[in-house]
């Protein structure tokens, strides 16, 4: 895949919405001005990782800890919890800080995001299941790592335990007691620590020309944070959702405490929306690229949803991908053209919202094409069939063996 240009990079940032914002510059250059805190270093998020958690779980994984790890935390759910006995004293007094709101949560604002939420979850499950989840295949360091760790080889499991971070930060109760999202993002920032100590030892990522030493920079999370939230904020304007100037800060305000919860230092995790598109043009647009894992990986998580026949074609979801993420993309992964399906959803989809909305008395024609594109993606991956749970994350220890 040849190298980004100038130009390609602002088609891209068009198909994605990202464009009439700044071209990037290949140093990092976002002021920490527009950061939460309002100030800070300036030091490139590149070279700032998660010093001491991950020196704790190199430690405890180094000296066999993590099977006890895993059952240690497999009934720790509940944001009321403590954290649970049985954990390395040390890993258990980083938990004990790094479960509390940042000083900088609004309550107030939070409680907002879970009911903005629940309001627009179809549209976003659309955005994160379909848009965020083909894009991180197109992120070269994403798609790397999770290919070449051990879930990359159960893609299913995989998704699902990430479905559980989204439907935890979605919930209604998230960031209160009976919710789970600090306990869940607590979980996900030790996986992250744990890849960083093995994703090093794989004989396969090592060849796999990737291009940092170690994986999962708060610059890696950030670029994820815009390949999902960032994206999803602009793909509600762009298909004219109805939401107030509150509800846009609050959701933004949901997705601030969460990257501070996964270990992003405040100095930048951006304050405004407007600070954010500014970040995500210069870090997300011109990284994205086509990987040989990245190929595997979109064709797996898209077989995954085609799998579950519910009337929706494989040519429609092509498609789909298409009408979020653009030609460029679909052309990158191999996606066939479906004309007929591409019509269908370019006249459709803006009917489908238009009259849940409110906005259009009549129930559009293929209303139901939607519907059961949305029940294809939860069934594929929310819970593995009936137990009606989402699936438990547990810390991995070892790579993908092949
Ligand atoms: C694991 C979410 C950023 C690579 C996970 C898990 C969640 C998650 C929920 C646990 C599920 C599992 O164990 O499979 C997120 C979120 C991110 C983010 C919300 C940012 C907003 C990243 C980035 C990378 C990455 C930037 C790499 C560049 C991985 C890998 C695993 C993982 C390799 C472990 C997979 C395994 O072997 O089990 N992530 N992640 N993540 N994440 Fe992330």
């Amino acid at each position: 895949m040849p190298e980004m240009t100038r130009r390609s990079v602002l088609t891209l940032g068009a198909a994605l919405g990202l464009a009439g914002v700044a071209i990037p510059k290949a140093a990092w250059s976002w002021s920490p001005a527009g950061s939460v805190l309002g100030t800070g270093s300036g030091v490139d998020p590149q070279w700032v990782w998660d010093d001491d958690l991950d020196r704790i779980m190199a430690s405890v994984i180094s000296s066999g800890q993590t099977a006890a790890i895993n059952d240690a935390i497999l009934p720790w759910v509940n944001n009321w919890q403590p954290v649970p006995t049985g954990l390395p004293p040390e890993l258990a007094g980083f938990l004990q800080g790094s479960t509390q709101l940042p000083s900088w949560a609004d309550r107030t604002k939070l409680r907002r995001a879970a009911d903005f939420n629940r309001r627009k979850d179809t549209y976003l499950f659309m955005i994160y299941g379909i848009g965020g989840g083909i894009m991180s295949t197109v992120i070269p360091r994403e798609a790397r790592s999770v290919y070449h760790s051990k879930g990359g080889a159960d893609m299913q499991d995989r998704a699902a335990k990430t479905f559980s971070f989204g439907y935890d930060l979605s919930d209604i109760n998230a960031f209160e007691t009976t919710g789970e999202f600090m306990v869940t993002s607590n979980k996900t920032r030790m996986v992250h620590s744990a890849v960083r100590h093995l994703l090093p030892q794989s004989p396969h990522w090592q060849q796999s020309g990737h291009d940092e030493q170690i994986p999962i920079s708060n610059h890696d999370i950030l670029v994820t944070f815009h390949s999902t939230g960032t994206f999803a904020h602009k793909k509600l304007k762009e298909w004219r959702v109805p939401m107030s100037t509150a509800d846009q800060d609050a959701f933004l305000h949901s997705w601030q405490v969460a990257l501070h919860f996964l270990g992003v230092r405040d100095e930048y995790i951006p304050a405004t929306w407007d600070a954010a598109h500014a970040q995500a043009a210069q870090i997300l647009t011109p990284k994205l690229a086509w990987t040989p894992e990245g190929q595997e990986l979109a064709e797996t998580l898209l077989g995954l949803t085609a799998q579950v026949d519910l009337g929706v074609t494989r040519g429609f979801l092509n498609e789909f991908v298409r009408y979020q993420l653009g030609n460029e993309i679909g052309d990158w992964l191999g996606l066939p053209r479906d004309y007929v399906s591409a019509a269908t959803i370019r006249v459709g989809w803006p009917s489908y919202i238009a009259f849940r909305e409110g906005l259009l008395p009549l129930m559009p024609a293929n209303f139901y094409l939607f519907d059961q594109l949305l029940r294809g993606i939860a069934m594929a991956f929310l819970n593995r069939g009936a137990s009606g749970t989402t699936t438990p994350i547990t810390i991995p220890d070892m790579n993908r063996p092949t």
